[in-house]
């Protein structure tokens, strides 16, 4: 971008003539628990990951409503990534002003993928600046972690305004993961969730592990967090007695660090490996090279660049839906239909806070939604706890299970008349209109149990560990189960699975009736927010599985 004009007017001011945002309503502000060191030396290098705009997504969604929906002709009929990227690959002209306008900045160190849909970039943070009028780029430290973020709103050239979806790398920060914890018991020693314990629940028997080689299942994780390969092994050898299973991970994708084990790292491992046993496993860990990157994102672009990858992914990772741009989140959501159409199942942990709470005003409040567990395009996991917390009884609701309503993704067909039936059941007790919003994708989809696991991390096994990032890799493993079972009939893989679950309408599932979930702490809720009913609802979906019977209903 050259000035045009022969006088000289204030920098900030020229900008904006010629520049818009693209993302508009980003949340820019940094949070309190990270430390600003200072501005970034102009020379010191960044890396950007620019979303180009895609061609003919309203054709992907279509696609990827047939290949999904049980009763269409074209179920199961998953296309590769080749084409995949032939029906998305941005226009030749959208390429061409891109890379045109990242040269004329002297932006030249690039790197695509295979769906033609990103660019990763390196430059100085001077040419960054330059590149993106309003961006100034700081270094900000908490626990010893360290990124670069930009304390302001970027915006781009009116020319490339239209071709591009967003530019990462300058403002959403790592997340902090659901809080994971170890909720206190006051009622003595706890029956414990342990493997056994989920296969007795969930009625698998010695004989439902893997069996195919081809099927695999992975793990994301995003967190400074590691999982340890020693304590994976603990954890088989304490707990795996009863069962065949692995005890190694097959595939570590990107950098795992040095440090300590995480909680949070462990539990994901360890419990996708006991329902999906026997099941090769693979985790995405940090593939953070760069301080200017944001883990999730690379994790996405890496999807859209490797032709084979598992066909199970559970992921704990979320954000309130507020602190991200509209931009951004549909961007994602498309992501993700990507991966559906491919016939990936992609599982998002539904939080651990209810239905959230969003501090709007005084004494005035909302529920909190969160992303990606609002997307449409996911299927999302929710959270359950032992009726009798001594025995292997039936389940009730976790009261942290995350679940509401999305502002931000439309309702999707497939959930409409589930929601309506549980909106009307309960209408007399729903929390005050005011505080959600029932035109929204509702969440989530189905759940399983969330409280008291038994996790091995840093060598010592650690009870009570809570949050819906134990109960998405225990559906994970079982849908993994059903992909062999699937696979070795040679069928599909069950690819993106909400459609063909509300189908179901709980049938295979245990409908959990009981509880209600926390929100917001004022007079009008009461820390209340949905509560469980018969059939679907926002905090526990359809239930939980009961495997026999969902490898049976699944399995044609
Ligand atoms: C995508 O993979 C190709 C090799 O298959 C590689 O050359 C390219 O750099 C990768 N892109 C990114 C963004 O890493
Ligand atoms: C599965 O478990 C439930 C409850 O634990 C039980 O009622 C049911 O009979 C079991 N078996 C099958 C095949 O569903
Ligand atoms: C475990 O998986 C392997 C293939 O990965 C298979 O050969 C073996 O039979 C499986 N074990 C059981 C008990 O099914
Ligand atoms: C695994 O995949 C290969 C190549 O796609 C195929 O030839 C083979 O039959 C598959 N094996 C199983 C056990 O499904
Ligand atoms: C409610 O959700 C819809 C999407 O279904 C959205 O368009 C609308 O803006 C949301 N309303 C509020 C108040 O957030």
């Amino acid at each position: 971008m050259k000035p045009l004009l022969a006088f000289s007017i204030p920098v900030l001011f020229s900008s904006l003539v010629w520049s818009g945002y693209l993302e508009y309503d980003q949340d820019v502000l940094i949070p309190q628990d990270w430390t600003r060191v200072g501005r970034v030396d102009p020379t010191e290098q960044l890396e950007l990951t620019f979303a180009l705009k895609q061609q003919n997504v309203h054709l992907l969604e279509e696609k990827l409503r047939l290949v999904s929906d049980p009763d269409s002709a074209q179920y199961g009929k998953h296309l590769s990534l080749e084409e995949v990227a032939a029906l998305v690959r941005p226009s030749e002209l959208t390429q061409k002003v891109v890379r045109h306008w990242l040269h004329s900045h002297g932006i030249t160190n690039c790197l695509t993928v295979r769906t033609w849909d990103f660019l990763q970039c390196t430059m100085t943070a001077e040419a960054a600046e330059t590149l993106l009028p309003g961006s100034r780029f700081h270094r900000y430290i908490r626990d010893g972690h360290s990124i670069v973020r930009s304390s302001a709103p970027y915006s781009v050239h009116d020319d490339v305004h239209q071709h591009l979806d967003f530019v990462g790398g300058l403002h959403r920060l790592p997340p902090k993961g659901q809080d994971l914890g170890q909720k206190p018991h006051k009622e003595g020693l706890h029956l414990g969730v342990t493997p056994a314990i989920l296969r007795t629940r969930y009625n698998l028997t010695a004989a439902d592990v893997g069996s195919n080689q081809n099927n695999s299942q992975a793990v994301a994780q995003f967190l400074e967090q590691y999982y340890h390969p020693a304590d994976l092994a603990e954890f088989m050898n304490m707990f795996g007695g009863t069962f065949q299973h692995m005890s190694q991970v097959d595939r570590v994708v990107g950098t795992q660090g040095a440090g300590k084990a995480g909680l949070e790292a462990s539990l994901d491992v360890e419990y996708i490996m006991s329902t999906g046993a026997n099941i090769s496993t693979w985790v995405f860990t940090n593939p953070g090279r760069h301080e200017s990157q944001e883990p999730f994102l690379q994790w996405m672009v890496l999807l859209s660049n490797m032709s084979d990858l598992p066909w199970v992914h559970t992921i704990s990772y979320g954000d309130d839906e507020d602190s991200l741009s509209t931009a951004y989140m549909m961007r994602i959501n498309t992501e993700f239909m990507k991966a559906g159409v491919r016939g990936i199942s992609l599982l998002f942990a539904s939080g651990d806070s209810g239905a959230g709470c969003r501090h709007m005003g005084k004494e005035q409040n909302s529920f909190r939604p969160s992303f990606p567990a609002s997307s449409p395009y996911v299927t999302t996991v929710g959270g359950t706890s032992f009726k009798n917390p001594f025995k292997v009884t039936y389940e009730v609701t976790d009261y942290i299970s995350g679940g509401g309503f999305s502002n931000v993704f439309d309702m999707p067909d497939y959930q409409a008349s589930a929601v309506k039936g549980y909106l009307k059941t309960v209408e007399a007790t729903l929390p005050p209109k005011s505080y959600f919003n029932t035109s929204g994708r509702a969440y989530p989809d189905m759940a399983a149990l969330s409280d008291n696991y038994w996790v091995v991390t840093n060598r010592v096994p650690i009870p009570w560990v809570s949050g819906t990032s134990a109960s998405t890799p225990v559906v994970g493993g079982m849908l993994s189960l059903i992909n062999g079972q699937r696979l070795l009939k040679g069928l599909s893989s069950l690819g993106f699975l909400n459609p063909r679950l509300y189908k179901l309408k709980g049938q295979a599932l245990f409908d959990v009736t009981e509880g209600c979930h926390l929100s917001c702490l004022d007079e009008q809720v009461q820390g209340k927010g949905f509560c469980a009913a018969p059939s679907w609802d926002p905090v526990t979906g359809w239930g939980t599985p009961n495997y026999p019977a969902l490898l049976a209903a699944l399995l044609t």
